[in-house]
Order: structure tokens, then sequence, then C-alpha cells
């Protein structure tokens, strides 16, 4: 399909990855332990593993990952080959500050990533950095508690002090937490939270909502929303330059039926899981519809005076999130939901899914870019989408990825028709440019590059970079600004 200048002349094209899940070395250069550091490998039937101690005979992903530490330059050369205009990348909290509560930063971690920036200024690339990407400091969690402890907004603030300092001139674009909505449901109690389970074992990305649960993750939510509001007025008064925003996970939501009862049902779930952090991040001040829920689920955020001030004026200046797929919502409690990358939902009966049961609609994409824009009216960035997909190397020595291309195309396309529409849509990173570790499984066989990295699900393997079919299909849709699909 050949369409003619509907994408802005400066827009954003590139790819999004994370520190835990991409950068490896682990405990190279001074780097102390993050949580994604104690979380084994699992697979789409059985969960990831937390251990409070580094076990010899477990497996954690994200310890060589597929070694970004050591192959930056020659995977920053893919980008820049492939054109990239922006490239999201995480900082490892612990690269900088390794037990998070240290005066001092740990000057080999700056180092490696001030060589990293260089890098990416070589080939015209800007860094669009993830201040936390699931990679919170372990000895936060173990001796703090996490983000149920005020004492964590210091020191995320210290880190933040620290990174817009240091690269200064170097970042211009950031984010300050990735999707912070996450923290709402179970999925994000040791992720988002770094709320540490008493016992060793699977880590259940789906556990029913205790009130006592929910007061915990509520609170722990306040309190990074606060910390990111302080961090926009620190990017701001540190550099007028700083462009930073929020990320969430899009929660593409749609009633099952046209039954009142399922259209309510879906209501709520879109104010809390895409309004409520979306109001205090862009707004600067909760929802109308918190209060009821604070009450009904006897939730106390333990607020001090001055956090409203502050959420009020640290807003931030775009809205980005993920979009995979979208879901359901029945009031039936005896539907049968099932899990996708952030939300329980009933499956749609018109859209098709990936292997790992994420269901596939482009169509989502654009509307809720049209409801994210029509409520906030602020510059919107997609900072990741993708299809994770078994990937094989075939006897040619290639990866013959149609499949991804389709998947890719047909969100772009709803990306033209939201821009058509009217939606400001500034940039787009699809996820996991280079194959990377899964968040939710820790697979490394859930691939969603354009670059085939050669490692399987034990880490063993070349990791030998291979150019995918999507590669040379990605590079001419930017060449051609998103006119050639
Ligand atoms: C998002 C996360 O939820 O989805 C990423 O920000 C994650 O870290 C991505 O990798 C895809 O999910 P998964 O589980 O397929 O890796």
């Amino acid at each position: 399909i050949k369409k003619e200048g509907i994408f802005p002349n400066k827009f954003l094209w590139g790819g999004a990855t994370a520190a835990n899940q991409f950068e490896g070395g682990w405990n190279e250069g001074g780097k102390g332990e993050s949580i994604a550091d104690h979380m084994t490998g699992g697979s789409a039937i059985s969960p990831r593993k937390f251990t409070k101690q580094i076990a010899h005979d477990e497996h954690y992903p994200s310890h060589e990952a597929v070694d970004f530490y050591s192959r930056y330059k020659e995977d920053i050369q893919l980008l820049g080959e492939m054109g990239f205009k922006i490239f999201r990348m995480s900082i490892n909290w612990t690269r900088i500050y390794p037990n998070g509560d240290e005066s001092v930063p740990n000057a080999q971690g700056l180092d490696f990533y001030k060589k990293v920036f260089l890098e990416c200024k070589k080939y015209g690339i800007e860094p669009l950095v993830t201040i936390s990407h699931y990679e919170m400091p372990f000895a936060l969690s173990a001796n703090y508690g996490g983000w149920l402890n005020r004492k964590c907004i210091e020191f995320y603030l210290k880190f933040c002090e620290t990174i817009f300092t240091e690269f200064k001139g170097m970042v211009k674009y950031w984010i300050t937490f990735n999707e912070m909505n996450c923290m709402q449901y179970s999925f994000g109690e040791y992720l988002s939270g770094g709320f540490i389970p008493e016992e060793d074992g699977p880590l259940d990305l789906f556990i029913p909502d205790t009130k006592e649960a929910l007061s915990k993750r509520y609170r722990a939510l306040h309190n990074q929303l606060v910390a990111s509001a302080k961090a926009v007025n620190l990017a701001h008064s540190l550099d007028p330059e700083n462009k930073i925003g929020c990320m969430l996970a899009s929660s593409c939501i749609y009633p099952m039926t046209c039954n009142p009862k399922d259209i309510l049902e879906a209501q709520k779930m879109v104010q809390l899981r895409n309004y409520y952090c979306g109001d205090v991040l862009v707004r600067g001040e909760y929802p109308f519809f918190a209060e009821r829920f604070w009450e009904e689920n006897d939730i106390n955020l333990s607020v001090e005076d001055e956090d409203f001030e502050t959420l009020r004026t640290g807003t931030v200046d775009y809205f980005s999130f993920s979009y995979y797929m979208s879901g359901c919502m029945s009031a039936d409690p005896d539907i049968l939901k099932s899990g996708g990358n952030v939300f329980a939902s009933v499956n749609n009966p018109y859209l098709s899914a990936s292997d790992w049961g994420w269901q596939i609609d482009p169509e989502g994409l654009r509307y809720y870019l049209n409801e994210i824009y029509g409520r906030y009216r602020i510059p919107i960035m997609i900072v990741e989408n993708g299809l994770g997909a078994y990937d094989k190397v075939d006897d040619d020595g290639e990866i013959h990825d149609q499949y991804r291309i389709d998947y890719l195309k047909a969100h772009i396309e709803q990306m033209a028709e939201a821009i058509k529409d009217g939606v400001d849509l500034i940039g787009y990173t699809a996820w996991g440019c280079i194959d990377l570790i899964s968040a939710s499984t820790g697979e490394m066989d859930k691939r969603y590059g354009f670059v085939y990295v050669d490692t399987d699900n034990d880490g063993s393997g070349s990791f030998t970079r291979i150019k995918k079919d999507s590669f040379h299909w990605y590079k001419k849709v930017i060449e051609t600004n998103g006119e050639d699909l």
C-alpha cells in the first residue's frame, strides 16, 4: 500500500528494549543486583520463579540476556543501518547505584551509558531513556520494602538527578517508569513495586485481588506517582530541553456484549486501568472516580500534604504506552477470563491470537489512540508494539518472518489512520527490535526482533546477530517515512 505524506516529517521511528531483558553483564562493571536478577526463566506454561539468593542450579535470564553490554557497538550499528531515528532503552538503576542507597554513583556504570549514547549519536539516533523498567535495586526491596516505603522516592530522585546531570545534552527524551499502571494488579507487585514474596517460588502474574493487596499496591503506586512528578520537575529545571513522558500499558477494552452491565464493566476497567494513572500523570490530579474506589476497597494511600501540589506541578510532556492486544470485559462472573500481557479478559471471537494467546487487534490501536488523545491532548508516542513469535532459522540461514511484517504493517496502517483522525502521534518504537528475553515468561523463544540473536531458553548459543526479513522491511518503512509498507 502506498501512502503519501501521512506521517510527520520528523516522525520518530525506532525500536525499544529494557536493560534487564537486553543488557546482561549483571555483575560486571560494579553493577549491583536488581529484582530482575532474582527471577528465573519460565515458559508459556510454567511461571518464572523468584529466589532470594542466586542459586547456582537455576537459570536467570537477565544475567546474560543477549549481551548488549559487550555488543552495544554492533547492535547500535544495526539500528543505524535500519535508519532508526530513536532508540528506547532503559538504564539499569543498579549500574549507577548498585544498592540504590549509596551516596556516590558507580563511575563505571555512568561510563557505560555515555559510551552507548555516543554510539547512538554516531548514527544520528536519539536515545529515549526509561529511567525505571522493572529493574529496581534488589537491596531497596529487601531492606526497605520497595515502593511501599516513601524513602524510595528520595533514592529514585537521587538516581534521576545523577543521570539528568551526567547525560545532559546526550539524552532529551525520558520516561519516568515503565508501565506504571501494572502496579494495580499482581503482575506489578514484584516487578514494579519491588515487594519481595515471603517465600521463594513461582511468581504468579494473575492472583486474585484481596483488599489488603490492593491497599499495598495503591499506596506504592501513589509513592511512584509522586516520584514521577518530582522527576518531571527536576528534569525540566536541570535542562529545559528535556522532554519527559509517562508510560502505561495500554488497556484497550471492549464490552463483551451490548448488555449495559457489560458496558459498565468495561467502562470501569478503562477508568481504572488507563485513566487512574493517566489523569494524575497528565492532568496532575486523581480522577473523580478514584474516591469511591478507595472507599469501597479500604485503600489508604498515606498521602502527605505536599503530594497534591507535587502532582499538580509535575505533569508530563508526552504520553507513551505499550500496545500489544485488546480484551473484552463481561459482567458475567462465570465467563472465563484469560491473562494477556496486563489484564485478564474474555476472548474476542473476531480476533486471532499470537502463540501466547495475545489477541491481535490493529484497529484497537487506532481506537485507543483516539481515546487517549481525546482525553489528554498532548503528543503521543507508541513505545512498545510487536509480535512475540517462534522464529526459525531456515535452511538458507535466514529468518523469514512474514508473520511479523504482517502484524507490524497492520498496526502502522492504523497509526496512519489515527494521524488522519487528528491524533498528534510523534513516534513509534517497536518492541524488542533486537531479540531479547520475554518479561512475562523469561523465555528467549518469544522473539520480537528485526534482528535474530542466536541464543536459546537456557542461555546457550553463539549470540551472533542475524538480520531477519523484517529488518529489510522496516528499513524501507523508515526510509519512506511510513509510505511504503
Ligand atoms: C511490556 C513490557 O509489558 O511487554 C516489556 O514493558 C515486555 O518489558 C513486553 O517485554 C512484552 O511482553 P513479554 O512478556 O512478551 O516480554
